[in-house]
């Protein structure tokens, strides 16, 4: 926990990497006591890899081909996050979903960020689960990872309305807006040591 020095952050993503930015920005602007150590994509297309060398970030790219499963891969990437001190793992749109070998190695450290208000609509395309389901309010989650799907401590959460004629773009874009936002204040939150985790709760100290 923190003794003054930036926490060491890794990031995995996948895809745009528009969360990275937010936590990225955050930390510049000096909001976060945090460092991030590396940005890993699972994908050498992600945009967020261009978004890490604007920054000087190092970026490394652990593809999913070559590993005989899950574990193998997560055990792979547990080296690479190990090898460069990192002490919090957030998943900012990392596609892929993490075995207990990961879950082992970073316990009550790694966060992630879902579409949706959990625990409705976990999984895949949270947002047009949504609309399907015909909610009049969704939103966004930031929460501990345990080995569910979606189902670890809620550490923050924002609400956002559904307008009748939302399309999953225009609701996306709406709760994307929220996930910038708390995305960021979570992991400064973790970084000043002021989230306990009892059982299923995450107290957030004063
Ligand atoms: C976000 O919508 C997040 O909720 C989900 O993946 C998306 C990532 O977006 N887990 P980005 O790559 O951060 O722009």
């Amino acid at each position: 926990m923190p003794d003054g020095q930036p926490l060491k952050l890794g990031v995995l993503v996948s895809g745009n990497g528009s969360n990275l930015q937010a936590i990225i920005e955050r930390i510049e602007a000096g909001g976060i006591n945090a460092r991030i150590a590396c940005v890993v994509s699972n994908t050498p297309e992600a945009f967020a890899l261009t978004r890490a060398a604007r920054h000087a970030i190092p970026a490394i790219i652990h593809e999913n081909c070559g590993y005989a499963n899950r574990r193998e891969y997560d055990a792979a990437l547990v080296e690479i996050l190990r090898a460069r001190g990192v002490e919090l793992v957030i998943l900012a749109g990392f596609m892929r979903i993490l075995s207990e070998v990961m879950v082992q190695a970073f316990p009550n450290a790694i966060m992630n960020i879902h579409p949706a208000l959990l625990p409705a609509f976990a999984g895949l395309h949270a947002q047009k689960q949504a609309l399907d389901y015909g909610v009049r309010f969704s939103g966004c989650t930031v929460h501990l990872v345990d080995c569910g799907t979606d189902t670890g401590p809620i550490i923050l959460q924002a609400v956002v309305p559904v307008e009748q004629d939302d399309s999953e773009e225009s609701l996306s874009a709406r709760i994307q807006r929220e996930e910038h936002r708390i995305f960021p204040e979570a992991v400064r939150l973790f970084c000043d040591g002021k989230i306990r985790v009892e059982g299923r709760q995450v107290r957030i100290l004063p």
